[in-house]
């Protein structure tokens, strides 16, 4: 079941840069990781009951650098909280919905994490999370 948005992930050239406007706003990051299956290193700011993510490519190759020569910096996909992943997509998959991910990948925070294509998704990059149990 989704339970709410869990966060809204902004592609930066640089989250250093970046940070200076959240911190303008009086928000703080609160944490930052690298998350190497997906070659990015992302800073999460809390707002309320939602973060915003922040994400730098680590890599040419970044799923980030790539979006990054096609597009601006901005809103790079939003992200739903659901407490499990895979029934999530076994829905999506016989609702004929394409998936990026066809099973759960480690992402930042300890989630579990699957993306579904923009394509099936009114153009909008979705991500699905669940925080690992235990
Ligand atoms: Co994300």
């Amino acid at each position: 079941m989704i339970k709410k948005i869990n966060h809204v992930g902004v592609a930066v050239k640089s989250i250093d840069a970046a940070v200076k406007f959240y911190e303008a706003l009086g928000l703080k990051v609160d944490h930052v990781e690298e998350v190497p299956s997906q070659k990015v290193k992302t800073a999460f700011i809390s707002v309320g009951g939602t973060n915003i993510e922040l994400l730098e490519a680590t890599s040419a190759d970044s799923p980030i650098a790539r979006y990054l020569e096609k597009n601006r910096e901005g809103i790079h996909h939003i992200c739903y909280e659901t407490d499990d992943v895979a029934s999530e997509l076994d829905r999506l998959k016989k609702a004929e919905i394409p998936l990026i991910n066809e099973t759960p990948v480690p992402g930042a925070h300890d989630m579990l994490v699957a993306f579904v294509h923009p394509k099936g998704a009114g153009g909008v990059l979705t991500e699905l999370a669940q925080y690992k149990k235990g």
